[in-house]
């Protein structure tokens, strides 16, 4: 039976770190889908729901198993409602532990239909994170080892707009 997995987060934007990690969960899943929450709890997003899908689209257009929509409501009732049996999450260091130990029992908690895996990416993508990148990128820092060229043209627009 094809197993398929999920890789849910806010992607604002999709880093060179994300892609790593969709990398490797495409070699290890049927069909990985790339699901981009349209609710950010309290984080309020530079791009749109929209523009980070179409960011990762472009970003993993290579990868034939992967597939890279938005979703609203809980990541265990997205999973559910398309079949895929596993969350992948990263875990770049031991910081991460404690927050991905939460959501993965919570998400326990709400169904045992669904596992939650944890990968690891690339240690030299260990220390990159969304925020991060945008906070260099806004100050005029080079992040052209962080994203693809087209999040960085993204991200260099977007703050020249502002
Ligand atoms: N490489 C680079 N960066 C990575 C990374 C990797 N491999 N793995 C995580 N990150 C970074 C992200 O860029 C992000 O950085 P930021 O905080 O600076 O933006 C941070 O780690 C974590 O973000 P992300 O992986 O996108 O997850 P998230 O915490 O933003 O998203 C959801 C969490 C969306 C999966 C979770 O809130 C959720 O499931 N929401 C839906 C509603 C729901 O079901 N709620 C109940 C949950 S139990």
């Amino acid at each position: 039976m094809p197993v398929n997995a999920m890789y849910p987060g806010t992607f604002d934007p999709i880093t060179l770190g994300h892609e790593d990690l969709v990398r490797r969960a495409a070699l290890l899943f049927d069909h990985v889908v790339v699901a981009i929450a349209a609710n950010t709890g309290s984080k309020v997003p530079m791009f749109s729901v929209d523009e980070r899908v179409d960011m990762a689209r472009v970003a993993l257009d290579d990868i034939d198993n992967v597939e890279v929509t938005r979703y609203n409501g809980l990541t265990v009732d997205f999973a559910r409602q398309r079949n895929l049996r596993v969350i992948v999450r990263g875990l770049r260091a031991v910081s991460d532990f404690e927050y991905e130990f939460q959501l993965a029992n919570m998400n326990r908690h709400l169904t045992d239909e669904v596992e939650t895996a944890f990968l690891t990416p690339t240690e030299k993508f260990n220390f990159i994170s969304s925020s991060l990148v945008r906070e260099v990128a806004e100050l005029g820092g080079d992040i052209s080892e962080f994203v693809s060229p087209l999040v960085k043209q993204a991200l260099l627009d977007r703050i020249g707009q502002r």
